[in-house]
């Protein structure tokens, strides 16, 4: 059992396919004796889910909402992350800050500036010893935003982020690749338009080359 606990995250357009490797994953985890928490952004607390509600629902201008996802992330740090990790737990978070990049950053076009301050500031935590907290692995659904538009459209209604336009999924793949080009010691690039099995291979090999899943899972 890790006694630091291990951070990973599960990021990609809408449509992309991650939800249903997030709960197997965890499974495979739990397998292997670990306590896991399974969370969410924007959500994961009180406070970040009624904040999650407004987010997807309410149309703003970009920086009220990017100010809202990470007020949300703050909390969901402060509240779960962080008292998990520091329990040991495997932490599997579908969405962090790579999302806000690629959705408010790429897709709205707010100031990538700006959003490197917050992620700073947002992050800092005593646990980190003067760096802030990334994630240990980020597993990255990559689908082109035509595929995800098609399963997106045999969906249930969309929500405000769901119901934009392919070219808007364009940009936030671009920002997916350009965060995964930036930071590729964490990041790993799934083939999202493989079958599903395909895939779930793809995240389970990523975890057992870490040594975070034992070899006998893949
Ligand atoms: P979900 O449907 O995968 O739970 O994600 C909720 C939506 O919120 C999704 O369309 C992506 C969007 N989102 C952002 O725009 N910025 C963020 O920082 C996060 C975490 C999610």
């Amino acid at each position: 059992m890790r006694h630091t606990g291990l951070f990973i995250t599960f990021e990609g357009i809408d449509g992309a396919g991650k939800s249903s490797h997030i709960v197997t994953l965890a499974e495979a985890f739990r397998a292997q004796g670990h306590t896991v928490t399974l969370t969410r952004e924007p959500g994961g607390t009180p406070l970040a889910e009624t904040l999650r509600g407004i987010l997807l629902n309410e149309a703003m201008d970009p920086l009220t909402e990017t100010l809202l996802m990470f007020a949300a992330r703050r909390d969901h740090l402060c509240q779960v992350i962080e008292p998990a990790l520091a329990q040991g737990h495997v932490v599997l978070c579908d969405r962090f800050t790579d999302a806000t990049f690629a959705y408010q950053g790429y897709g709205r076009g707010f100031d990538l500036t700006v959003l490197k301050t917050l992620e700073q500031w947002v992050q800092h935590t005593a646990a980190m010893d003067g760096a802030i907290r990334q994630p240990d692995l980020t597993l990255w659904f990559d689908v082109p935003a035509a595929v995800a538009a098609a399963r997106l459209s045999q969906a249930r209604v969309p929500d405000k982020f769901e119901a934009m336009p392919e070219a808007f999924f364009a940009r936030v793949a671009q920002g997916y690749a350009q965060r995964c080009q930036e930071m590729p010691h964490r990041f790993v690039r799934l083939d999202g338009t493989q079958p599903m099995e395909a895939v779930w291979r793809q995240a389970l090999q990523a975890c057992v080359e870490r040594g975070f899943l034992a070899e006998q899972m893949a």
